[in-house]
């Protein structure tokens, strides 16, 4: 009788579970869609061919999207009579880019499979595809979210961690989101790839003294001290191998020369300094930690079963 009972708690657990669709999956479009992930890493392939660092591009767009209301694609939404999206955020404007891509990719997707595949799903996809074309690792992207009807400035400005903050600041960022002080400094590494602008390290340069004095000297050339002349000027954020994804951040960290301020904090002498030592001297370490942060963070809150909407244009709601 015991027996009986607990096997129909099983079946109503696994029921509501299905109802509420919690549960994201690897499979979730191999019935309904199978042609869409040939689709993402096509379109994904082709723009990272063109330009190396749209690769870096739609990989930031998964992380701003995830920390903001969680990976609903509420990033992608622009501004509407009723409310104001994200793209206008502190983090975001001027900076986030790749939209082009994306709404790109989704037509091709709703070519193939009318309104079945999420935004949020494309872009958690595009992201590991665009590591993977940098020379990355890959990893299996679950899948299932759904859009957001809403996005949220002010969200976008007060859960996307800013370069001036420090390690406890940055850890307190992630952990609210759920991640760890080891997945942070794994995530980081993302920073192997992409472009910075000046009005983000300008403090470092000048202000600081854990930065390389020959890489601070090439980098004032191009990002001078006063505030507004040249503040968009870019560097790459990995000097050393900008455009491929491997572990060069953290061997740039050892000798001081991370862009950022939130870069080089990680190896000033503090709590995370081993694990930038383990990553600079274990690449394969780096791939496999980052590989599993990556699906945690895609695992940040998504709306699933009925909740939100499949968009049927990225950038605005249904
Ligand atoms: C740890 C906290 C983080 C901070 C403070 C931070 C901050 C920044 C800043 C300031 C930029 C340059 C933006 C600009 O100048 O236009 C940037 C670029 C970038 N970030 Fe982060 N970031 C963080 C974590 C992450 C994570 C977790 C990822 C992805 C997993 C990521 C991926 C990128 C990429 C790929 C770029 C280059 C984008 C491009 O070239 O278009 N970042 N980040
Ligand atoms: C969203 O904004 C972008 C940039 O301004 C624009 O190109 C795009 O057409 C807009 N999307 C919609 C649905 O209006
Ligand atoms: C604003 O919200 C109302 C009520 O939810 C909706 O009917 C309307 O279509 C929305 N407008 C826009 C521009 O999204
Ligand atoms: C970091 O957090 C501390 C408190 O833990 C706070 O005093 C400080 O202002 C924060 N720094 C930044 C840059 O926000
Ligand atoms: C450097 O620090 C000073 C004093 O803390 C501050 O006024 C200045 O804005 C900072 N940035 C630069 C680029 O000098």
């Amino acid at each position: 009788m015991a027996s009986c009972l607990s096997v129909l708690l099983l079946l109503c657990l696994a029921l509501a579970g299905s109802i509420s669709g919690q549960q994201l999956s690897a499979t979730f479009y191999s019935r309904s869609c199978p042609r869409a992930l040939a689709i993402i890493r096509a379109g994904v392939r082709a723009a990272v061919a063109q330009e190396p660092r749209m690769g870096a591009s739609l990989l930031r767009l998964h992380f701003h999207d995830c920390f903001v209301q969680g990976c609903d694609a509420s990033v992608l939404l622009n501004d509407t009579a009723n409310f104001t999206g994200e793209q206008g955020a502190n983090p975001n404007v001027g900076s986030i880019r790749g939209f082009n891509v994306v709404d790109n990719i989704k037509a091709q997707v709703e070519a193939a499979c009318k309104q079945t595949v999420s935004c949020a799903d494309i872009l958690a996809v595009a992201a590991r595809d665009s590591v993977v074309a940098l020379g990355g690792p890959s990893w299996r992207v679950l899948l299932g979210r759904r859009d957001s009807t809403t996005a949220s400035l002010a969200l976008a400005n007060s859960d996307l961690p800013p370069p001036s903050f420090d390690v406890a600041n940055l850890t307190a960022a992630f952990a609210a989101k759920g991640l760890s002080q080891a997945d942070m400094v794994a995530l980081s590494g993302a920073h192997t790839i992409g472009q910075a602008q000046c009005q983000n390290f300008r403090d470092r340069l000048y202000n600081e003294t854990n930065i390389d004095a020959a890489f601070a000297a090439a980098l004032k050339a191009s990002c001078p001290r006063p505030t507004g002349s040249g503040d968009g000027n870019l560097a790459p954020l990995d000097t050393t191998t900008p455009t491929a994804f491997d572990n060069a951040y953290y061997t740039n960290l050892l000798s001081n020369k991370g862009l950022l301020h939130s870069d080089q904090v990680l190896f000033n002498g503090g709590a995370v300094d081993g694990q930038v030592r383990s990553y600079a001297s274990g690449p394969s370490r780096f791939r496999r930690d980052f590989a599993a942060a990556m699906v945690k963070m895609g695992n940040i809150a998504p709306l699933t079963g009925t909740q939100g909407q499949i968009r049927l244009v990225c950038s605005k709601v249904n």
